[in-house]
């Protein structure tokens, strides 16, 4: 069925049929994930890989995450290790991706991987996601589907917003529960986090019974991470005490809940649900017209290291 916006699609048996299709053909797709929407398109064929950049903006420096449904499947690909079955036990499916050495027989295309001889792999749960991994027999190289730098989509109509006609197909499956980006894990070595999110570092290292090493490396073993991303399109101030006029203020807690500009991340003061809403909030004080954003401190722990991730990067535009 479609929906208002032309190219928005809600999820039924047959635009599952149709998203294969598009896929097989090598054309670009939006998808859910349970993390944030993606632009998906099949990693052994060059024709996606080039629109997937291209759509994006992105630098060809930058590796895509390629996903799997499974294990089995993922095995043609990579060089397996004992970290990664231990986490990929517990874990997956789920909102995390590991770096890992690349098979030579691999036919992930070169350029998804930036010419690295790593891949980084991924394991989605959002069951729309995985019903389509389960029918094709390629994996799909897939990033956060929005424009390069910008801020990562969380619904259908936040994909529209970042392409609007350019992506023919933008399958519908709800909101995303985790709302930011996957934790993404070096395991290549001893284990790094190379991007926070909300499977956090202690978990992990619950899991692989060892510590893991903050990532201090000057060589940028993630060339995603740059330190420019995740703009919101209005300039973003953190650690913030003093309302000033014209902000959106976000906070944790239920202090301000009556006054005006005052937005609540998690009434509960929970971490994981204000990462579900951080990005959400921010398309929403952006399109209501405020001029700035301002968010109090919050705190370096658990899914809150992730989002201080992700504000801090945005305040250095
Ligand atoms: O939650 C997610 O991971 C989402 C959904 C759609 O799955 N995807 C996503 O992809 O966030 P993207 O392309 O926006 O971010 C991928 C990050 C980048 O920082 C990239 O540099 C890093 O993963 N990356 C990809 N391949 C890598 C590799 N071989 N080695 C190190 N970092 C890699
Ligand atoms: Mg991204």
């Amino acid at each position: 069925m479609k929906n208002s916006y032309s190219n928005i699609y809600s999820f039924n048996k047959k635009t599952l049929r149709k998203t294969i299709n598009y896929l097989k053909n090598s054309d670009v797709v939006g998808l859910p994930t349970e993390t944030v929407y993606g632009l998906g398109g099949n990693a052994y064929s060059i024709s996606s890989i080039k629109k997937i950049f291209k759509l994006k903006g992105r630098p060809k420096s930058n590796p895509l995450i390629i996903h799997y449904f499974d294990l089995n499947d993922a095995m043609k690909d990579i060089i397996v290790n004992r970290y990664f079955i231990k986490l990929y036990e517990k874990l997956c499916p789920g909102p995390v991706t590991f770096v890992l050495r690349k098979k030579i027989s691999s036919k992930i295309h070169p350029l998804s991987l930036a010419k690295l001889k790593t891949v980084a792999v991924r394991f989605p749960k959002h069951k729309v996601v995985r019903s389509i991994l389960k029918e094709i027999s390629f994996p799909l190289a897939m990033p956060s589907a929005n424009t390069s730098s910008n801020l990562s989509p969380v619904n259908a109509k936040d994909v529209f917003d970042e392409f609007k006609h350019k992506v023919r197909f933008i399958l519908d499956g709800g909101k995303s529960r985790v709302g930011i980006e996957s934790t993404v894990i070096d395991l290549t070595g001893s284990p790094k986090i190379l991007r926070p999110g909300v499977i956090d570092k202690n978990m992990l290292e619950k899991i692989l019974r060892t510590s893991i090493e903050e990532n201090k490396s000057k060589t940028l073993k993630s060339p995603g991470m740059m330190r420019k991303h995740y703009y919101p399109g209005i300039p973003v101030l953190i650690d913030q005490k003093k309302y000033i006029k014209d902000s959106a203020y976000l906070y944790l807690g239920k202090k301000y809940k009556q006054r005006k500009n005052f937005f609540s991340l998690s009434e509960d003061s929970d971490l994981d649900e204000a990462a579900s809403k951080l990005y959400k909030t921010f398309r929403l004080v952006k399109k209501k017209g405020y001029k700035r954003i301002q968010i109090s401190e919050i705190p370096n722990k658990g899914s809150g290291i992730a989002i201080n991730d992700r504000i801090k990067r945005a305040s250095r535009f």
